[in-house]
């Protein structure tokens, strides 16, 4: 349920040098679908805007739900040194979800750094219902920013493929190449999901395009939200199907591909964005 959620830290570790999960436990129930997000609100005066986080995952029988992030700058590093009980306010879930796969089999994921986090929530809830998992990819620097080595081996196994452009872990290369590498499975997909940096996005769209012409593909934006509500009109896209800005808080976080205009416009919005972020 939408609501400004009451909650107090649980939990918040480091998980490699600079990525951190953190789990809040709120007052009321929390329930969420792979795809939304969370604001969080700070709990410093100077901080006036709320951070959007992607939901890593959700324990409904204890209200709880947790938040996979890397520390980039002021906003995360308070968010890093919130102690455990720390009393804050987290509004969500917010935005849209994942379209879920007809076929969990034919399915594949694509993620990039923490864009992992509504990938991973994608594939635990069809495990969790009896499902097989997708075929995930994952791109990231090095060894030290996957993060979450066990809980990703633990639910995708053999699924689950990783790339680090310096390659100190797994295949050498950025996660296209892990596609190319792997392209029998991407051809013989049907829909794919995607997180991550918007060039990862973007490459990866392309790359699906030429090897897949008829996958279907929703990409998950990490925008700049400055309220998450649709007032602001500080997150808007451009779609190729329409000639109106698309508020990503509200009519996404998750878009179709096919209809995202890639352009920069796009582009140049989000690297703007960025910074801002933290
Ligand atoms: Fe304000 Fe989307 S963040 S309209």
């Amino acid at each position: 349920m939408l609501c400004d959620h009451q909650c107090r830290v649980v939990e918040n570790r480091a998980v490699s040098d600079a990525l951190w999960v953190i789990v809040f436990e709120s007052q009321t129930p929390f329930a969420c679908l792979p795809g939304q997000f969370v604001m969080i609100d700070l709990p410093e005066d100077r901080w006036f805007f709320r951070r959007p986080m992607s939901v890593l995952s959700v324990d409904e029988t204890k209200k709880r739900f947790s938040v996979f992030y890397r520390v980039v700058g002021q906003g995360t590093n308070i968010l890093a040194r919130l102690q455990l009980g720390t009393h804050l306010n987290v509004l969500g879930p917010l935005g849209n979800s994942f379209t879920p796969p007809q076929n969990p089999d034919k399915a594949i994921l694509i993620g990039g750094g923490i864009g992992i986090a509504p990938l991973y929530w994608l594939a635990y809830t069809l495990h969790a219902s009896g499902l097989p998992v997708p075929h995930c990819y994952y791109g990231v620097r090095s060894a030290q920013d996957v993060g979450l080595d066990n809980e990703l081996a633990s639910l995708l196994g053999s699924r689950l493929q990783i790339s680090t452009d310096d390659g100190s872990l797994n295949f050498k290369g950025n996660v296209c190449g892990l596609l190319q590498q792997d392209a029998e499975t991407i051809r013989s997909a049907e829909t794919a999901y995607i997180c991550g940096p918007t060039k990862m996005m973007q490459a990866s769209c392309e790359l699906l395009t030429q090897l897949n012409p008829g996958i279907k593909t929703e990409v998950s934006l990490e925008e700049h939200m400055p309220c998450g509500t649709g007032a602001c009109g500080g997150c808007v896209v451009f779609r190729a199907d329409d000639k109106l800005p698309s508020k990503v808080c509200v009519e996404g976080p998750v878009f179709d591909a096919s209809v995202l205009y890639w352009g920069d416009a796009l582009q140049g919005h989000q690297k703007e964005a960025s910074s801002c972020l933290r």
